[in-house]
């Protein structure tokens, strides 16, 4: 393949993508530093810890990672820093409940569906600073997947009455990401953009049905949430 083929024109949705991209990838630092420094407040096992703060970085680099893609792609704005998005919120409530929102929302939920979806926005991916970012995120993300499953082990074998509140919160939790992942059904995307690393807003939609059926309901099952 010609070094042109593997460069087609970024369009405005691939600038403005990455753009985005950059954002959550800095929120997600922020929120599992937050959540990390709960674990502390809560004596979690140092393991726990550190893989918490391993990922800050895993974040902060990915963020990097996006803004070259952004960069190369001609993107011009830069990222906003909106203060109050970058703590992480859960109901008010005991600490032990706070954290497993969290745990729930940013890890179970979040970081599982991340591997499916980083999985396909990387199969068309060929512009190689686009792919060099999905290469490196898809092979943190599977790690992040597995510290949420760790952390809401460790927080139901160590606290079972958090069992009842994982009943109550989880139903409402899915149905917020069904609502920020899955309303489109639209297929539209350029060949181009996929080779950016981008993909049709139906995509996510099945992406998320499939992880529901797959990971989410049975791992939930299996610890009794479900
Ligand atoms: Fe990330
Ligand atoms: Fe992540």
């Amino acid at each position: 393949m010609s070094e042109l083929s593997n460069n087609p024109g970024p369009t405005e949705a691939v600038r403005v993508e990455w753009a985005r991209r950059i954002e959550a990838e800095y929120r997600s630092s922020a929120h599992t530093q937050h959540l990390t420094l709960w674990l502390i407040q809560l004596g979690a096992p140092r393991e726990l810890i550190d893989d918490g703060l391993r990922i800050v970085q895993d974040e902060l680099d990915h963020a990097e990672l996006s803004a070259e893609v952004a960069r190369e792609a001609g993107a011009e704005v830069a990222p906003a820093i909106v203060q109050e998005d970058l703590l992480l919120k859960a109901p008010a409530g005991p600490l032990e409940e706070r954290t497993l929102f969290a745990t729930l929302e940013v890890f179970c939920l979040g970081e599982t569906v991340a591997v499916p979806l980083f999985t396909e926005l990387r199969r068309a991916c060929s512009v190689p600073v686009a792919r060099r970012a999905l290469d490196r995120i898809l092979r943190d993300e599977v790690r992040h997947r597995q510290f949420g499953w760790d952390l809401l082990d460790y927080l139901l074998e160590t606290r079972p009455a958090l069992r009842e509140t994982g009943r109550r919160i989880l139903p409402l939790l899915l149905t917020g990401l069904t609502k920020r992942y899955g309303s489109s059904t639209s297929a539209l995307v350029l060949p181009e953009e996929r080779a950016w690393g981008l993909m049709a807003p139906a995509s996510y939609r099945e992406i998320l049905e499939t992880t529901l059926e797959r990971e989410y309901e049975p791992r939930f099952r299996e610890r009794g949430l479900l």
